[in-house]
């Protein structure tokens, strides 16, 4: 029988990947329900070949220098957690799932956009707290969605999936991103602007980038003061892209009327946070990818890319192809 790699898991994820590689591989998996702490990674990838992790776990070359590692396979499509580029000079591939979650992620941008802009967690605990006694004429006003002008930062998969949607809203809908797409302007109709143009016209502004050094703290102080006082902020990508302080006082002096995050700098966010404690802001707890459907694909692919890492073959979705250039 041939000798099974010794990997190691981070987390629990859906059997529909951890299936696989349990029968292919000899898996030990952290069962906890919170991240394995740094000691027990570094201690447990010590015998690895393989790492299957999660945006929880900060993957840096002392972990990868820690073990024997050939592979490296998030189960997300965001690296930002992995140093890509210690991966790259160690000749590790690093697997992620692009695709499988787009859909998941635009649908839940968009069901928080509507939720801030017509206050329906508001709506909610007004019910709950026995404040509904009578219908209200100047009640929970909130702000129209259909025919708004929406501004999209960053127009990778997920943020074209979102001006789809909002162009089945009839909105207008503007664009800035490091580069023009001529063919979805010409199929959705989008305009693409400059940032400062988008944030100064847009009612709902959606954060699509990746967290890059150029992308931290896009949204800052500036930016917030910048965009008109009835506008909403979405941000279902990388909490880091929003200044966490500034959108702080942005809520609480009216800068802008209302913020909906998916995501938060820090991750998780405590209890007591302002952000999570404002009328004014919507928080969920990053579950843009959270249906079976994308989470049982993204197990799939985190699982091929695992093994094929494993066995030496190129990953079909990997995160950092320079590796591959290095060893040619
Ligand atoms: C990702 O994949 O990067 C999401 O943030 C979580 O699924």
């Amino acid at each position: 029988m041939n000798r099974q790699p010794k990997v190691y898991v981070t987390r629990l994820i859906p059997e529909a990947g951890l299936q696989t590689v349990r029968e292919t591989c000899h898996a030990r998996v952290w069962e906890g329900k919170l991240p394995p702490p740094r000691d027990v990674i570094l201690r447990e990838v010590a015998d690895c070949e393989g790492l299957l992790c999660l945006l929880s776990d900060e993957i840096n070359g002392t972990v990868m220098d820690a073990g024997e590692l050939r592979v490296i396979s998030q189960f997300a499509v965001g690296v930002d957690n992995i140093d890509l580029t210690a991966a790259t000079a160690r000749g590790i591939p690093v697997g992620h799932t692009p695709g499988v979650l787009t859909e998941a992620t635009a649908d839940l941008t968009f069901a928080l956009l509507m939720a801030a802009a017509r206050r329906i967690p508001e709506g909610v605990d007004f019910v709950r707290d026995g404040g509904w006694r009578t219908w209200e004429p100047l009640g929970l006003l909130g702000a129209q969605v259909w025919g708004a002008t929406l501004g999209v930062i960053g127009l990778g998969r997920i943020g074209t999936a979102v001006a789809r949607r909002g162009r089945g809203f009839q909105m207008r809908v503007l664009y800035s991103d490091p580069r023009r797409h001529p063919e979805l302007e010409k199929e959705l109709g989008l305009e693409y602007v400059s940032l400062e143009e988008l944030v100064e016209q847009a009612d709902f502004v959606t954060v699509h980038t990746p967290l890059l050094p150029e992308t931290r703290h896009l949204i800052d102080e500036g930016t917030l003061r910048a965009m008109k006082p009835e506008a909403i902020l979405i941000n279902a990508a990388r909490g880091g892209i929003v200044d966490a302080d500034a959108l702080v006082r942005a809520l609480e002096e009216g800068w802008i009327a209302r913020a909906a995050l998916d995501v938060t700098d820090p991750e998780p966010l405590p209890a007591d946070h302002p952000l999570v404690r404002m009328p004014n802001c919507v928080v969920v707890p990053h579950i843009g990818s959270a249906t079976v459907r994308a989470r049982n694909r993204m197990a799939e692919m985190a699982a091929e890319n695992l093994l094929a890492g494993l066995t030496g073959e190129r990953l079909p979705y990997c995160a950092n192809p320079a590796v591959y250039e290095r060893e040619s």
